[in-house]
């Protein structure tokens, strides 16, 4: 039987717990070879043990697969290159980056510390460019338009609906779709695809938030729908060489569901013959604008602000 995976060298990050785990046990059933990092933190980025990053890897090769493992914190750009440099080492190649690792640090924007925004800012965005650069570099020198090489990271409805409570995390993950397009658009020459996903799953991470601001989708349900098992099928979907077709694009997964985000698109614009009259600008806004605006969709975070 042919797996969708095979002979595939995948790094994942974030891989010792919840969705990145998930994804490393079907890309390693689907024939991956995987290099799979993990601090080992705490949900908000503290602490560290090797030991989650080990176990899956060990569980990997138990079953029959190929994994090593890593323990470093993947913001530190050190470790992204070094999970680069295991990856040929060890495999001779690398054909997919999946950038899983992150944290919160959950406060209203009027109590959040320095400290807080900082830690989120750098897990996400500096983790993500931390394996993505090595990577980069290498398929670049490859000199393949048809490399199938991948790059997937995780952003959040968080950030694509605006969270009211996760200040820095939303602007983290709005930063890296913004990074996905960047490299998209950079690396389509080099035979490189890159897409982010926001998922929907019930982890430890989902876990911290309290049940009555946790979306609908966050509570636990009652059969396994919540299960991180079910964003894997779609990261494997995507890791495929069958998913050329598809890159600079934002994808939700949550229980058996899988959603197409669009890209934000100008949807009307106005203009002057020289700079503008506050006046004026303020009368064609409200005429162009306005009606556009409220008829826009709106967040599924507004139920939770007060009117
Ligand atoms: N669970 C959800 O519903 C949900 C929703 C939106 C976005 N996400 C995103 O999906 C990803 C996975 O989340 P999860 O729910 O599986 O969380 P999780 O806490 O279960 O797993 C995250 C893993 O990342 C590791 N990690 C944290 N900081 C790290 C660092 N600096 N270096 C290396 N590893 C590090 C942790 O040790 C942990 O094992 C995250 O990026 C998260 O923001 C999750």
């Amino acid at each position: 039987m042919s797996r969708t995976l095979d002979g595939r060298v995948v790094i994942v990050t974030g891989a010792g717990r919840g969705i990145g785990a998930s994804i490393s046990r079907l890309f390693a059933q689907q024939g991956a070879k995987l290099v799979v990092n993990d601090l080992g933190a705490g949900p908000d980025g503290t602490g560290g043990d090797d030991g989650p990053a080990r176990d899956i890897a060990d569980e990997i090769v138990r079953g029959g697969a190929e994994a090593v493992s890593d323990g470093g914190d993947i913001a530190d750009t050190a470790t992204g290159k070094r999970l680069v440099d295991l990856a040929l080492d060890t495999y001779g190649k690398l054909d997919v980056v999946v950038n899983v690792a992150g944290i919160l640090r959950d406060k209203m924007i009027f109590n959040l510390d320095d400290e807080d925004w900082d830690a989120v800012i750098r897990v996400h965005l500096r983790g993500h460019f931390s394996t993505i650069k090595p990577a980069a570099a290498y398929w670049r020198q490859q000199r393949n338009p048809d490399g199938h090489f991948r790059i997937i990271n995780f952003t959040s409805d968080s950030a694509l609906q605006g969270s009211p409570g996760q200040p820095n995390y939303a602007a983290a993950k709005m930063g890296i779709i913004g990074l996905t397009a960047s490299v998209a658009n950079a690396l389509g020459r080099y035979g490189v695809t890159a897409n982010a996903i926001a998922p929907g799953a019930a982890t430890r991470l989902t876990a911290t938030i309290p049940q009555e601001k946790r979306l609908s989708g966050d509570r636990p349900a009652e059969d396994d729908s919540r299960s991180p098992d079910n964003i894997a099928p779609l990261v494997s979907y995507l890791a495929s060489e069958a998913s050329d077709w598809i890159s600079g694009r934002t994808l939700g997964a949550a229980g058996y569901g899988v959603t197409l985000w669009n890209n934000p698109e100008v949807r009307a614009s106005i203009s002057s013959d020289g700079p503008w009259d506050l006046e004026d600008l303020g009368q064609q806004m409200e005429k162009e604008f306005r009606p556009l605006a409220e008829g826009l969709h709106p967040s599924i975070f507004m139920r939770q602000v007060p009117k």
